[in-house]
């Protein structure tokens, strides 16, 4: 039996749904890894809010779509922690951050270097090291608008969603030898402390018009789909929709 403790990677963490599942992952027991691209004081202060409530939590730098910064981060988890056994690609690009000077194929190279190319490279460097990792799990986040139409500034953002679904399965077939499994978290709209920011009142009024629940979904109960996806051995390749009936399981 080993008696290292077991890690989990959250990319994205330092804010939303990124931070509160790497709280849950801290409360299973596991050394929560922090990862962040700019934040680094949020990331900080995620890491040091677990830690206050009895958790392990580190906060770790790496731009997820820069290839030798993502080798690194996995070399140094292995030689400082013994390696990755959790996995959740979860950083984004918000698709509501796009800048004006940015030309429709910057956007889309910006968009999907990180929530694709960055999730790829991740499960990559998860692979190079998975005969070490038995029963590890990689927990990729979609969004249900992979499955929907979508408004034109949206749609860069929910093609590298529904890649990542293909990402799951061929990964979940690559990795099953190791009794390691790969399953996509695909959350609807989510209550972060930025929505009301980023999507003001009347947008939040107009998007839970599309919700059969009539509301947004707390991050916590979006984190219950990761909970399951990690405590489960026996699921893979499969999608966890959690969105509050906007849309139904394809
Ligand atoms: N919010 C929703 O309503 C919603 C709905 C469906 C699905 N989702 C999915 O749920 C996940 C979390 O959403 P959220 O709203 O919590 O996201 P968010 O608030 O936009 O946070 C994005 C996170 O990604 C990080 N990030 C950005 N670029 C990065 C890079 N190059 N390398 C590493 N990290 C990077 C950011 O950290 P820095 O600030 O340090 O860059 C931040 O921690 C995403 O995958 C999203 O697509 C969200």
């Amino acid at each position: 039996m080993e008696d290292r403790k077991r890690v989990a990677l959250i990319t994205g963490a330092s804010q939303g749904l990124g931070a509160c599942m790497a709280r849950r992952l801290a409360e299973l027991g596991f050394r929560v890894i922090v990862n962040y691209a700019h934040s680094t004081g949020r990331a900080e202060n995620v890491a040091a809010g677990i830690r206050e409530s009895g958790g392990d939590a580190t906060a770790m730098r790496c731009d997820v779509s820069d290839e030798s910064a993502v080798i690194a981060l996995f070399a140094e988890l292995e030689e400082r922690f013994g390696g990755v056994d959790v996995l959740v690609n979860n950083a984004r690009i918000d698709p509501l951050s796009r800048r004006p000077e940015e030309t429709d194929g910057m956007w889309w190279d910006h968009v999907l270097s990180v929530g694709l190319r960055g999730a790829y490279l991740c499960c990559n460097e998860f692979t190079r090291y998975a005969e070490h990792h038995r029963n590890g799990r990689i927990v990729n986040v979609s969004s249900c608008r992979a499955h929907r139409p979508n408004e034109l500034e949206s749609i860069a953002y929910a093609t590298s969603k529904l890649a990542v679904h293909c990402l799951t399965r061929s990964y979940a077939a690559a990795l099953a030898k190791y009794a390691i499994t790969v399953n996509t978290l695909a959350p609807g709209m989510i209550a972060t402390e930025n929505m009301i920011k980023r999507i003001g009142l009347d947008g939040y009024e107009e998007e839970c018009r599309h919700i059969a629940l009539g509301r947004a979904g707390s991050c916590d109960e979006i984190a219950d789909g990761l909970v399951w996806a990690v405590q489960n051995g026996f699921m893979t390749g499969e999608t966890i929709n959690i969105n509050g009936g906007q849309t139904y399981a394809p």
